[in-house]
């Protein structure tokens, strides 16, 4: 009996050293080299501002250094590529917005499926967007600058990151609302293009606060509204839509990070933890405010949020570009 009770003891206590290990095999230790974080448009913009405060953030956290790489180009559709092959095992990752989720209405040779081919890992801050010209430009309200536009067809210039952008979204609801045909120039991020601004080479922007808010306070360029309802505490001085006669230019912002289809689970949970920890830092939260933008509230943070967040995105952009007449278009 003794003999029979201690082999039943040894299997119980090998099945249990048997399902430790297997489990330990599956989470293999993870970071162990650095990470590459990509960004879908050129250095200089808003999405290379949040890739790079996330970057060193997550990196400290992790214990690992993240490099931030720039893959600009089609409305932030290669970036997605670049990461969509990517292996999933944690090591390249993908800062986007709203560009990803209006991708599948709007390119129809897409390499990859956006609503497949990624694991969300977390919502990071969300915010509005400037509507801006050069400085040079003599209107003193949207109203006037509207007329102007109209005024000048497609000999004013309208500057975007590629069709899909939050400034191409912009510029489209701007054009639907008013009617104004200006001439679009695409830019492979709103970095350049706002330094073409500053430097009144191109005419009209609308920009993340992100980048806008430095460039108004400093007097380089022109802001006439922003794209929300309430004032931006940021800008004070910059009437809201509403304020400014647009009550239909609504744009909101907000920023992603992603990781490519398949990534484990234990990996995942670490980033978004990590992602969650930046997010509630203090100091973060200040550089958020400075820039027009907040944090996602704590019940939004998670996967599950963000998951629910992407399918009703890619909902939001197909009606919105059905509604617009926008038809799907190759991406070159
Ligand atoms: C950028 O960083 O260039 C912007 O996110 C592009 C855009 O969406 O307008």
């Amino acid at each position: 009996m003794l003999i029979e009770s201690r082999r039943s003891l040894a299997s119980i206590a090998f099945s249990a050293v048997a399902l430790l290990l297997s489990t330990q095999v599956h989470a293999q230790p993870w970071p162990t080299k650095q990470i590459t974080l990509v960004v879908p448009f050129a250095a200089g913009g808003p999405s290379d501002v949040i890739g790079r405060l996330t970057a060193e953030h997550m990196g400290r956290t992790l214990g690992t250094q993240i490099i931030v790489e720039n893959v600009g180009g089609a409305g932030g559709t290669l970036g997605m590529d670049r990461v969509a092959k990517a292996d999933p095992d944690g090591y390249t990752l993908l800062t986007h917005h709203g560009a990803f989720t209006a991708a599948p209405a709007l390119y129809s040779n897409l390499k990859f499926d956006p609503r497949t081919a990624f694991e969300p890992l977390g919502l990071i801050n969300t915010g509005p967007m400037v509507l801006l010209s050069r400085k040079t430009l003599e209107t003193k309200s949207a109203t006037e600058l509207i007329a102007w536009l109209k005024d000048k067809g497609d000999k004013a210039t309208v500057a975007f990151a590629g069709v899909g952008s939050n400034s191409f979204i912009c510029a489209t609801v701007l054009q639907n609302l008013t009617g104004a045909k200006p001439a679009m120039v695409p830019y492979r991020g709103t970095g350049p293009a706002m330094n073409d601004l500053v430097g009144g080479q191109i005419d009209v922007l609308c920009d993340q606060s992100t980048t806008a808010v430095p460039q108004v306070l400093g007097g380089a360029v022109k802001a006439y509204a922003v794209t929300s309802s309430e004032r931006s505490t940021s800008l004070p001085d910059v009437p809201s839509n509403t304020e400014a006669g647009l009550p239909g230019l609504q744009v909101t912002i907000w920023n992603a990070l992603y990781a490519p289809k398949g990534t484990p689970k234990d990996i995942i949970d670490k980033i978004n933890a990590a992602l969650a920890k930046m997010v509630a830092d203090p100091e973060m939260l200040k550089r958020f405010d400075a820039s027009g933008t907040v944090a996602f509230p704590p019940e939004r943070r998670s996967v599950a949020a963000h998951t629910v967040h992407m399918t009703e995105q890619f909902e939001f952009y197909k009606s919105m570009f059905e509604k617009a007449g926008v038809k799907q278009q190759e991406a070159k």
